[in-house]
């Protein structure tokens, strides 16, 4: 497996590649865990060299969130790569990587109006401009994000589609512990009581998609019940509990097409984030 701590070095071996092997890539911030593998995994499958980004993006951080304390642990990272049959780990520098004058950004309106774009200004601005920066980079045929981040992956396929980029970008499904709680790497910093009160989110989530099933179309309905459900785990602080439409990500009131039911709520000092997609 290849490392590579520079664009140049990175370049260098992508222009080496035979044309008919076909690139797939899965851009993290690291501290992996099996949903990142599972992305990896999934593009192992599917494409002949998978590639997988290392990169703790200061742009996609507020200024009073965790990117200093957000963990890095390289050499058990790349240990998870190559076991993994990764071709090849690109982890820059942020001095290589974004230059000190650099101030060119790319913005996806609209989708970035609702839930984690309402709560966290500026985060998705931060997220499309490293993507597409990494594309250009990596050059993959694939690129393969997370349901676990639903509205991250919904602007990076708008981008993809309004910037006409050359590339096909797959949505896997959230994988999660036998409790439910959905893998995060933001995981290790809730304590024991606070990981056992967090499954509180997806048991909510999945109550409100049997009751889908079984015929309940109101917004208020669905999205009340997971309140009282998530109320009873003492959550620190509930940011948003939603029913959206899957194409505009723009809250509904009934469910009578594609929807996704969403939350993110603090269980001390950790933001953590679920969803399930409905239809
Ligand atoms: P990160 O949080 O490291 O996640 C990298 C990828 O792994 C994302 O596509 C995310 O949705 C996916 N992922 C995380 N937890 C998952 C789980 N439990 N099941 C399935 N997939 C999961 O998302 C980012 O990094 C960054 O915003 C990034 C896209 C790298 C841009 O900086």
């Amino acid at each position: 497996m290849e490392i590579f701590r520079t664009i140049a070095e990175y370049r260098d071996w992508r222009k080496a590649l035979p044309s008919g092997r076909s690139v797939g890539f899965v851009p993290t911030m690291g501290a992996l865990h099996a949903g990142h593998m599972r992305l990896a995994s999934e593009s192992r499958s599917a494409d002949s060299d998978t590639v997988v980004s290392i990169f703790v993006n200061p742009l996609q951080f507020g200024p009073s969130e965790d990117f200093s304390r957000y963990p890095r642990p390289f050499e058990a990272d790349a240990k998870l790569c190559s076991e993994a049959g990764v071709a090849a780990i690109l982890a820059p520098e942020a001095a290589d990587f974004y230059p000190a004058d650099f101030s060119t950004y790319v913005e996806v309106a609209g989708l970035d109006k609702y839930l984690c774009g309402a709560s966290r200004p500026g985060h998705f601005r931060g997220v499309t401009t490293v993507v597409l920066k990494l594309f250009h980079i990596v050059q993959p045929h694939r690129a393969w994000f997370g349901q676990k981040d639903i509205q991250q992956a919904l602007i990076l396929k708008k981008m993809v589609r309004d910037m006409s980029l050359d590339l096909d970008l797959r949505i896997v499904p959230t994988v999660r512990e036998d409790s439910g709680l959905a893998l995060s790497s933001r995981n290790v910093y809730l304590n024991p009581d606070e990981k056992t009160r967090a499954t509180a989110l997806s048991k909510a989530l999945f109550t409100a998609k049997s009751a889908w099933e079984k015929g309940e179309r109101s917004a208020a309905a669905l999205t009340n019940g997971m309140r009282r459900e998530i109320e009873a785990s003492s959550p620190t602080r509930i940011d948003y509990i939603e029913a959206v439409s899957q194409a505009s990500l723009a809250p509904i009131d009934t469910l009578d097409g594609p929807a996704v039911l969403a939350l993110a709520v603090f269980y001390g000092k950790t933001r953590l984030i679920d969803n399930v997609l409905l239809g």
